[in-house]
């Protein structure tokens, strides 16, 4: 039974020059910071809390759908709009957070829990089903034969870091060695580590805008000032980036959300911005397995080693839940990462180590990435056949991009959503106000039966 939903001590000012949705956003959180709401309560139907306000229901669509997409709302299907279950707001001390980071809680980084039933198109997970199940228990039971480590090498089990390495060098034409290999449990433990051992307060870091959420979310929490680089149809744009950025996280081989791959010249012009201001290029290659009919372009590493980490990770390759990823930078950077992790008393699963080592080498990993990659090149054609030119960004990764105009985005998600189907927006991917508006529509996760489903009905809101 949904309970009944919340009396909502809000209101909105006519007269004022903010927004009428703005307003009520804001209303709203102040209320669930301050506890007025609380988790797990019900707000009122769009049409309801519309009819107290005195608003249109557009308003209160689209201020509880950039509520979602900060995470303070979640939606159980069917059953209306709840307050999620935040915790609390990270906010370092002594200074203000830029951006709300949820605490806690089962997030799926969308203020929404794992939408049952629903066909979920929204960007940032990978097929795991299709997995080569004797493969995978073969490498945990070889690990489990192993006798744990009493006191593991905190930059990554060297046999892991060769075969890391080895990968690296087939895969992406990085010309590396283990030692310049630190394996980690992810993009987003990774990026916390430089950003640990590199960034004081107030340092200046730069993140592609739009641009991954984590990014700015792990370098507002250790201090820094976040400052958001403008991006383009091909990805971050040099000229113009300020010459005091301490680092600069980006997305070259399929910019994080609207898709595009950095073209080889504007990398040697980010590398010379790089090489003139004493930034660090970090480099989130995180779905560069994954490209259709272009040919591979050099990660940035491999051009400039000195001035570049490298960010990899199993969570688009094969599944985040093996919590496994790395860190490419040079040897001396390794080190000084690996003294930060020490202070931290971080540190990577040894089994779990193991049982990636023993897919690398055995040739498992590969062949998985070769079966999905065709996998993705069925399901990027089917996105592309039913939406056609509107589609963006979609010679790599897992997702693309759908421009549309920006008064039509809100109530198509929210249609959609009442059709069963979870999108997600550009608006959450900005630091600040959006300036480009569109869906960013994610087919890795749904099968191929619902993503064709989920397609035609976007296909059939956009009219
Ligand atoms: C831009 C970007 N980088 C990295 C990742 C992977 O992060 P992690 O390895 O922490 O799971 C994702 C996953 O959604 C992503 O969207």
């Amino acid at each position: 039974m949904p309970r009944p939903s919340v009396d909502l001590p809000v209101s909105v000012d006519r007269e004022a020059a903010t927004a009428l949705a703005v307003q009520l956003g804001d209303r709203l959180r102040d209320a669930m910071r301050g506890g007025a709401l609380s988790s797990g309560e019900r707000l009122p139907s769009t049409r309801a809390l519309a009819r107290q306000l005195a608003v249109s229901r557009t308003v209160v669509t689209e201020a509880y759908q950039q509520l979602y997409a900060e995470g303070w709302l979640e939606g159980r299907h069917g059953s209306g709009t709840y307050v999620a279950d935040v915790a609390g707001t990270v906010v370092p001390a002594g200074r203000p957070a830029t951006v709300p980071v949820p605490a806690g809680g089962p997030w799926d980084g969308y203020g929404h829990r794992d939408g049952q039933g629903m066909i979920d198109l929204r960007p940032g997970r990978p097929w795991v089903h299709d997995y080569d199940r004797a493969a995978w228990r073969r490498a945990w039971r070889a690990a489990a034969d192993l006798a744990p480590a009493s006191d593991p090498d905190l930059r990554g089990l060297p046999r892991l870091r060769a075969a890391l390495a080895e990968h690296l060098r087939r895969s992406r034409a990085i010309p590396v060695g283990p030692e310049n290999v630190m394996v980690t449990r992810g993009t987003g433990n990774g990026l916390d580590l430089v950003a640990a051992t590199l960034l004081r307060p107030g340092d200046r870091a730069g993140v592609e805008e739009p641009g991954y959420r984590v990014a700015r979310n792990v370098f507002a929490g250790r201090g820094a000032e976040v400052v958001p680089c403008p991006v383009d149809e091909d990805g971050v744009v040099v000229d113009g980036l300020p010459g005091d950025l301490r680092v600069l996280y980006t997305t070259p081989a399929h910019q994080y959300p609207l898709g595009g791959r950095l073209p080889i010249p504007r990398r040697e012009r980010l590398l010379a911005w790089a090489r003139r201001t004493g930034a660090i290029v970090v480099e989130d290659d995180y779905d560069a397995e994954f490209r259709y009919d272009v040919a591979p372009l050099p990660a940035l590493h491999g051009l400039d080693p000195g001035r570049v980490v490298l960010l990899g990770s199993l969570s688009k390759a094969l599944t985040p839940d093996v919590g496994v990823g790395w860190l490419v930078a040079r040897p001396d950077l390794v080190e000084a990462v690996a003294v930060t992790r020490d202070a931290l008393a971080d540190r990577t699963s040894g089994p779990a180590q193991q049982a990636v080592a023993t897919l690398l080498e055995k040739g498992d990993l590969d062949r998985h990435l070769r079966r999905t990659r065709l996998e993705y090149a069925r399901r990027r054609a089917a996105v592309v056949d039913v939406l056609g030119s509107r589609v963006m960004g979609d010679t790599a990764g897992l997702h693309v991009m759908v421009e549309l105009p920006e008064d039509a985005v809100a109530p198509l998600v929210e249609a959609a959503r009442a059709r069963g189907v979870l999108l997600d927006s550009t608006t959450r991917h900005y630091h600040g106000p959006p300036l480009r508006h569109g869906l960013v529509i994610g087919y890795g996760s749904a099968s191929r039966a619902e993503l064709r489903r989920g397609i035609s009905v976007v296909a059939e809101l956009i009219g």
